[in-house]
């Protein structure tokens, strides 16, 4: 498996991930628009040896604020430290593009993603009330500032 920056050409793998994942998935055209739009937005995929996209992750970036659009994988290569992984790639690559502060929004009752984002460093900011349809549901809205972001620690250094 290997992470890296999404091409155009990922569109239809994107869109394969998205409707196994939501309830009201993203169209294949919305998801080509983002693609095309490299200045304002950053996406990664995950991807197989044979080349099949296993999961992808993406946000928009205004000034030094990032929005993840959306983060999700396959069912069958989810609870396999993947997620963590690509979430780490984008928010890495983001920190280094200038970003100091990265939002989102997530079901309240997502507990997986919010395990996740909590591990990661991110804090629940509000919530917006009924945000989510199919099944109606609030967000919490969260965000992680840079330097709250849980860094991978080198093991090596356990002793120190
Ligand atoms: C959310 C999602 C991207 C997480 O990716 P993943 O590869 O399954 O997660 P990881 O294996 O990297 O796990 C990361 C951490 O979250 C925890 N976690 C992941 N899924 C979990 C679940 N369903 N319940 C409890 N904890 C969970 C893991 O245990 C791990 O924490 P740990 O290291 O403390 O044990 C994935 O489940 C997914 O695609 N879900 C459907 C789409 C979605 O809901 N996206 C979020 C939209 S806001």
């Amino acid at each position: 498996m290997i992470v890296r920056k999404a091409e155009e050409a990922d569109a239809q793998g994107i869109f394969d991930v998205e409707t196994e994942s939501f309830s009201v998935p993203w169209s294949l055209q919305a998801i080509t628009r983002e693609l095309a739009n490299p200045n304002l937005t950053m996406y990664y995929v995950l991807a197989d040896e044979d080349g099949t996209i296993a999961g992808y992750a993406g946000l928009w970036r205004v000034l030094d604020e990032g929005q993840i659009t959306n983060i999700a994988l396959k069912q069958q290569y989810r609870r396999q430290g993947y997620g963590e992984l690509l979430l780490r790639v984008l928010m890495e690559a983001a920190w280094e593009d200038g970003c100091s502060d990265i939002f989102l929004e997530v079901r309240v009752s997502n507990i997986g993603a919010l395990h996740l984002y909590r591990k990661l460093g991110y804090q629940v900011l509000s919530v917006r009330k009924n945000y989510y349809s199919e099944p109606e549901e609030d967000a919490y809205v969260m965000d992680c500032k840079k330097e709250n972001y849980q860094w991978i620690t080198n093991s090596y250094k356990k002793d120190e």
